[in-house]
């Protein structure tokens, strides 16, 4: 069985200390891809590091997250900006806008999800959206770039089957994660009115860990769970599930 974790940043403080020991139980149980998105300047050397322990597996993005626009965002876009001139990456992410914290910098984080939008679909790449607290926001800033050339994955999607369905309508696929698995999590209730064909797995990780572990740190190796409730919900057997999944994630980070 093949699974990808189209969402791990496997690059941070918590996994410090067994790096290599979780990476290696995730591929264990046929993990075969990482997508990792970036968070800030402050990252990218240690992601750049990673990339080339595990040049095959690590597929790197680009981008400010939401809740790391402050004050000294227009340099954090310079450096994300230069980046891309440099190399290439899989996508342009994590963006987007997060109201759960703060609304501080509420314009700012509009402003850099649009210039980042932007560059994605200059570079032709897709772009992986972060929303917290914010899905009107989020769809206003889409609704100015939809076109064929938009495109990408809502990432930990946790709104209504309305709101699934709006994401869909902007070229995007549902990244589903541990909050399928909780009790309260709600999108269990209707991800299968959704296509199979629209949905990507991923963990999120080190955050939202599924069930049994929620609360804890959470893993790639987790994703397992994911898809095994997943498959539970769309009454497919886990391995379905898998394949169906793995092709999606491809076919968004055009790997296929
Ligand atoms: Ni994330």
């Amino acid at each position: 069985m093949q699974l990808i974790d189209t969402h791990t940043h496997l690059y941070v403080e918590a996994f410090d200390k067994d790096r290599d020991e979780m990476i290696e139980r995730a591929l264990e149980i046929g993990v075969s891809d990482f997508f990792v998105p970036a968070i800030d300047s402050t990252y990218t050397e240690g992601m750049f590091a990673l990339e080339s322990q595990y040049p095959d597996q690590v597929h790197l993005m680009t981008g400010v997250h939401p809740t790391h626009i402050k004050n000294n965002y227009r340099e954090e876009l310079a450096h994300v900006s230069s980046l891309l001139k440099s190399r290439s990456f899989c996508a342009v992410g994590e963006i987007g806008i997060d109201l759960y914290w703060d609304k501080i910098f509420i314009k700012e984080q509009q402003e850099a999800f649009d210039i980042q939008i932007q560059w994605a679909k200059d570079h032709k790449l897709p772009i992986v959206i972060h929303c917290r607290d914010a899905f009107d926001e989020v769809f206003e800033v889409l609704e100015g770039h939809k076109s064929e050339e938009l495109y990408g994955i809502f990432h930990c999607f946790t709104g209504t089957v309305e709101q699934a369905k709006q994401a869909l309508s902007y070229n995007l696929k549902l990244g589903i994660g541990g909050v399928v698995t909780f009790k309260n999590g709600k999108i269990d209730q209707f991800l299968n009115k959704i296509p199979l064909s629209k949905i990507v797995l991923e963990t999120d990780s080190p955050y939202l860990a599924p069930i049994p572990n929620r609360g804890k740190r959470n893993e790639s190796s987790y994703i397992k769970q994911v898809a095994e409730k997943v498959a539970a919900i769309y009454d497919l057997t886990v391995e379905q599930v898998a394949e169906q999944t793995t092709k999606n994630a491809f076919e968004v980070f055009k790997l296929i």
